[in-house]
Order: structure tokens, then C-alpha cells, then sequence
């Protein structure tokens, strides 16, 4: 499958957004502050009234995790979350095992403005998003975001393009996001299938999901069936693997095949961290597959790929003061991010036969090597993109 998209992965350039779009990216950061208590009431679509519980199990009987358009924290947050270890989690999948509390959104949060400076705005395939969502006569334009956490790509996207509507899917609530009228959120398990969705979604889009999906070459087909013909699947992930500055997977630390001052501890958590959600059932790894889980699909076209390296931290210095400036910038916000995320995957390994002692070193070295800089580390991420097939009017099964 070629793309004739103006962004395919040859000429895809993620480190040459001029000053000028960064300073616009940058302006979008109030998008991201949290309102306060004090924030107007959230305008609610025609459809978002309060739901009976009735409602609920007649719109999802089989499901653990119901959609629930409008969410009450009273009526839901003790059926949606459980408290561990002084962190909140989803209480209705088992698999999805990162935190859903306002520290993780707020780590989320820096993960998103570090896509849109990396990438240059919300999704690389700008052409044929573009014309997916072109306004049509008599066609309501629809967007999908399903993993949607505290929903900014969603809100971001409801921003974009006004006139569409936004459906953010989630395990779990993210209750102090003031979406505009145009997006709305639904707690539900993606896992579960998304029938209800079928043939609806001009744009159906998934960023670091991994975790909470058991096989990802039947969550794209799920994805697919939400399209419709000639709509767009966008696909990100990362990978929990460090590399170092010449993008080589980077040494772990406490690993005696290396010298001790070697190894990274951030990259000895991620891979402890990875190798356990692995064991449970998650597919982490997907995004390096992305190739050959879209090339066994007939019915998507213009499929393209995109593999960005982010700097872990403020270390790399580039060609030019701007290039320089801009490699800050994400590595700022993904200093910030490892910071987080060590802390999100505690419980995970304290649960999976860690010690605190253990992981506590974990951290505190992360800490340590985020601090001085003297280890130079890349993160990856994978990006994908393809148009279901417009001359296809349902989704064939892949061919294995
Ligand atoms: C790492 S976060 C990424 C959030 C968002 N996509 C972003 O990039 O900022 C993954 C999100 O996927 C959600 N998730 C994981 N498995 C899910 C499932 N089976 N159904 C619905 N949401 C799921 C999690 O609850 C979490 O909010």
C-alpha cells in the first residue's frame, strides 16, 4: 500500500516545525488547563441528559462498563473507579493497569503537547484528514477517540473542526475537563466491541491504548468497522523501550552484563513495567507492527507510516538555535513525563512480586539521571495512518 499523502513517511519531517507554529502549539496550553470550581456549567450535546441506570443496562446489558454519555460522580465514579496505594485506577478492566487520576492526566497532558510539537498538530495525515472531514451537505461529520484519558486530543479535534462531532471513549472518567459542545465522552470497555459505532466515524484515532487491548490486530478491525468508507484510522503508540543518543536500545541498569554507571534505571522500569503487562495479556509492542498488521488488510488504501524519536530530557542540541529550542521543548516535557510515568507504573510492579525497596530504586535513580542529563535518552513512537477502502461499503475480514 502507498500513501499519496504530502506527509508519507519519506518526507515526513518531525523536527523542522518553524518558530512561528510552535508558538501557535504553544498557545493551545490554556486548552489544557484544568477549569476550576468556578467554571460555567458544561454545556451538555441534545443527547447528554441524565441516564437512568435502566437506560444504561438496556444500551449495553452485557457490558461490565456501560456507556455512560453524562457522567454524575455521585451516581458513578464508585461503579468506574477503585482507590490502591493512594492512586485512583478503572475499576471495571483489569488489563488497562496505569492510574486514572488527576496525576496521570496531568502527565497525560505534557504527553499530548509533546505529540503536537513533535508532529505539528494533532495527526500527521493532514491531507486525508482534512478531506474525511471535509463539510458535506446533509452528512454529519463524526470523530472517534477511543482511549481517550483526560480527552485533550478529543477536545483538540472538537476545536479543529467545530461543525464535526467528537465521541471520546474511555474506561474511566476524567470528571474536571470542560469540553465544548461539540465533544462529548462515554465510559465504556472497547474491548467489549463497539457495535453500536458501525459505519459511523469519519475519523477513528487511538494513542497509547496498548495496555488495555489483548490483541491489537483485532482492535484495528474493530476500529475499522467504525469507519466509514474513505474515513480515516490514525494509530499511535509507544514502545517503553529507552533508547540512547544514537538510537540504540539503551543498557539497563543493575544488569550485570554492563558496567554499573552504564545503564539507565528509567529504562530498567520501563522494561520491568513492560515485560509484566506483557505477561498479563497486554499487546505492548503493537506499534512496531503497525506495518504488517495494516499491509494483511484489504480493505484499508494510502496507508503510511511514521517513526518519531523524542529526547528524554533537555540534552540534545540541534543544527541550529531553533532546532535546539524545539528538541527543549519536547525534552522539558518528556523529562517531565518519565518523572510521572515511573511513579504510574509503581503499583503495577508492587503488585507483580516487586519490593518497595526495589522499585523505590527504580525511581529514585530515574530521578537522578532525569536531574543531571549525563545519560542522553530517545523514546520512540509509531504512527500510522490508512483510508478504509471508499469502494468497499463494509469492512472485509484480514487476510492471515
Ligand atoms: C495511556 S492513556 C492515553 C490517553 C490518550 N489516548 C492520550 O494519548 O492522551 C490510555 C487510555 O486508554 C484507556 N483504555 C485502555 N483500555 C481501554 C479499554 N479497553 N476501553 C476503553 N478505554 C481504554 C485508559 O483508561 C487510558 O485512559
Amino acid at each position: 500500500m502507498a500513501s499519496d499523502d504530502e506527509t508519507s513517511p519519506s518526507s515526513f519531517q518531525p523536527f523542522s516545525l518553524p518558530r512561528r507554529d510552535r508558538a501557535s502549539l504553544l498557545a493551545t496550553l490554556p486548552r489544557l488547563v484544568i477549569p476550576s470550581a468556578k467554571s460555567p456549567p458544561t454545556p451538555q450535546p441534545p443527547c447528554a441528559g441524565p441516564v437512568e441506570q435502566s437506560e444504561l443496562s438496556s444500551a449495553r446489558s452485557a457490558s461490565p462498563a456501560p456507556s455512560v454519555v453524562s457522567y454524575v460522580p455521585e451516581r458513578d465514579a464508585s461503579r468506574l473507579l477503585k482507590a490502591m496505594y493512594n492512586r485512583v485506577f478503572n475499576a471495571t478492566n483489569d488489563l488497562y493497569a496505569l492510574p486514572a487520576d488527576e496525576t496521570e492526566f496531568s502527565r497525560l497532558d505534557k504527553q499530548h503537547l509533546m505529540h503536537l510539537i513533535a508532529i505539528g498538530g494533532l495527526y500527521i495525515a493532514k491531507d486525508a484528514v482534512r478531506r474525511a472531514l471535509a463539510p458535506e451537505a446533509g452528512v454529519q461529520r463524526r470523530i472517534l477517540d477511543l482511549g481517550t484519558g483526560g480527552g485533550n486530543w478529543a477536545i483538540g479535534m472538537g476545536q479543529e473542526f467545530p461543525d464535526a462531532e467528537v465521541v471520546g471513549v474511555d474506561l474511566a472518567p476524567s470528571t474536571t475537563r470542560n469540553p465544548p459542545p461539540n465533544v462529548r465522552f462515554e465510559f465504556d470497555d472497547f474491548g467489549l466491541g463497539l457495535p453500536h459505532f458501525y459505519g459511523q466515524f469519519d475519523v477513528v484515532h487511538a494513542r497509547s491504548t496498548a495496555n488495555g487491548v489483548r490483541n491489537y490486530e483485532d482492535f484495528i478491525a474493530e476500529c475499522v468497522r467504525c469507519l466509514r468508507p474513505g474515513g480515516v484510522l490514525l494509530l499511535v503508540e509507544g514502545d517503553m523501550v529507552i533508547f540512547d543518543e544514537d538510537l540504540r536500545p539503551h543498557a539497563l541498569a543493575g544488569d550485570p552484563l554492563y558496567p554499573e554507571d552504564a545503564g539507565s534505571w528509567l529504562a530498567r522500569m520501563l522494561h520491568e513495567a513492560r515485560n509484566v503487562m506483557v505477561q498479563r495479556g497486554s499487546s505492548m509492542g503493537s506499534g512496531r507492527k503497525f506495518r504488517a498488521f495494516l499491509g494483511r488488510r484489504r480493505d484499508l488504501v494510502n496507508a503510511g507510516f511514521a517513526e518519531v524519536f523524542t529526547n528524554v530530557g533537555p540534552w540534545k542540541r540541534g543544527p541550529t538555535d531553533d532546532v535546539t529550542a524545539h528538541y527543549d521543548m519536547i525534552g522539558n516535557l518528556m523529562r517531565q513525563n518519565a518523572r510521572q510515568f515511573v511513579r504510574s507504573l509503581r503499583v503495577l510492579l508492587l503488585q507483580h512480586g516487586f519490593t518497595e525497596p526495589q522499585v523505590e530504586q527504580f525511581i529514585a535513580g530515574t530521578d537522578r539521571e532525569l536531574e543531571d542529563l549525563t545519560l542522553h535518552m530517545h523514546t520512540t513512537w509509531h504512527y500510522a495512518w490508512a483510508e478504509k477502502d471508499p469502494t468497499q461499503s463494509y469492512s472485509t475480514p484480514i487476510s492471515r
